[in-house]
């Protein structure tokens, strides 16, 4: 079986510029120029960073970060 990739995308709609995820996971998060979180590249998610993906997830205050398994 394959392993299991993690991608993680920011709903625009949903955030708020509260940065959480940025602070936590500067890996996979950045902020716009309006101060909105963007996942970096494409989202995909290193294996040594799945804690910190479902850890930005859960430290949203919006429930803005979606964390999809492929
Ligand atoms: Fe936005 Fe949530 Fe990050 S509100 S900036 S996705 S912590």
């Amino acid at each position: 079986m394959a392993p299991k990739l993690l991608r993680v995308k920011v709903d625009r709609e949903r955030c708020q510029g509260h940065a959480r995820c940025f602070a936590l996971a500067p890996e996979l998060f950045a902020l716009d120029e309006f101060g909105n979180g963007r996942e970096r590249g494409d989202g995909l998610v290193a294996a040594t960073l799945e804690d910190k993906a479902r850890l930005a997830q859960a430290n949203c205050p919006e429930l803005a970060i979606e964390v999809t398994e492929e």
